[in-house]
């Protein structure tokens, strides 16, 4: 009787996870900003249209999250740029997801996506990525799945590097437990960043509204965790050596990120963040809106990928 519940489930699209306790079935990804330090290129175009190697940068944070079988996505988007984001991710239909949009009259901080987002969320448990972070490793979407069932407070993934000094850092106790965090610290006290993917119960609404604009007038996500942080309800994961963040702010940081994509996609033959693969192997989607996928990109290596994968 177990394994036939199992299988219906399974037949219906359901994955184990799904009813196993997953409490995040909504995201949102930040794709505004201004992208000054990507400026001139930004001036024109989002930075987060821009490529990285073969795909728009957007692909990237949307991929995580649909490898965290999240499928109902706001993406927040400066004012009078909806329509370039709709031309390339119109509502989802095509990759099985459900994409609503929301515009941002000016960037007033991280944690204005929850004010922003506030009816999308609904009073459930949310996620936020922002919308030029790039992650990448084995486990991950293991990792992903188990973030999901965050069932209160809030989780957030860590990352080692080099320079703590130029992020939000965060030091931990043994069960992951986050103990303090700081932003950009000038004196050395973890060198575990806090990355731009987070998971929030639904308290996150009321605790955004509460928050006040920085020196920089910005309203700041460390402030945000740190409420977490004082009721004992902040944890952690931590991305390892095997696995890779890259936040692609400067023109430098986005060059490497794209040289990264290429010398995988082209060493292993698999791509990274093909969101048309990621939909189909999850079961969302089939080979006829497959075809509609390559009907609508066209004649390119990328619509080659998918032709491979179907047939
Ligand atoms: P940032 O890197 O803080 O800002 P930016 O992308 O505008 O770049 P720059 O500092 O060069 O001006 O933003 C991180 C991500 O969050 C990025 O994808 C843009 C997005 N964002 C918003 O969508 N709205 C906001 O209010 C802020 C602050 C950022």
């Amino acid at each position: 009787r177990k394994y036939e519940i199992l299988y219906n489930f399974k037949k219906k699209g359901y994955h184990k996870e799904t009813w196993n306790s997953k409490m995040i079935n909504k995201a949102i990804i930040l794709a505004g900003g201004m992208g000054t330090r990507m400026s001139p290129l930004t001036k024109a175009v989002n930075k987060q249209l821009l490529p990285i190697y073969d795909k728009p940068l957007i692909f990237y944070p949307l991929s995580i999250l649909m490898l965290a079988k999240i499928k109902d996505i706001l993406i927040i988007v400066n004012k009078g740029q909806l329509n370039q984001y709709k031309k390339i991710l119109p509502d989802g239909k095509r990759l099985g997801i459900n994409i609503t949009y929301k515009e941002q009259n000016y960037p007033k901080g991280l944690p204005d996506a929850f004010l922003l987002g506030e009816k999308f969320i609904n009073n459930k448990n949310v996620a936020l990525i922002l919308g030029d972070n790039f992650f990448y490793g084995q486990n991950l979407t293991s990792k992903l799945i188990n973030c999901t069932k965050l069932k209160s407070g809030a989780k957030v993934i860590l990352h080692k590097v080099i320079k703590p000094e130029l992020f939000g850092v965060a030091k931990t106790s043994k069960t992951g437990k986050i103990t303090t965090i700081k932003e950009k610290p000038k004196k050395y006290f973890s060198d575990l960043a806090i990355t731009g993917l987070y998971f929030f119960d639904k308290k996150v609404v009321e605790y955004a509204k509460k928050l006040k604009p920085s020196l920089r007038n910005e309203l700041e996500i460390t402030d945000l965790l740190k409420i977490y942080l004082k009721k004992k309800k902040l944890t952690s994961d931590i991305l390892g050596r095997g696995g890779a963040w890259l936040d692609t702010g400067s023109i430098e940081d986005f060059y490497k990120t794209s040289a990264f994509v290429s010398a995988i996609e082209n060493r292993q033959g698999f791509k990274i963040a093909c969101l048309e693969e990621i939909a189909f192997n999850n079961n969302w989607i089939g080979k006829k809106e497959v075809l509609e996928a390559i009907q609508f990109y066209g004649k390119c290596d990328y619509t080659n990928y998918l032709k491979k994968m179907i047939t």
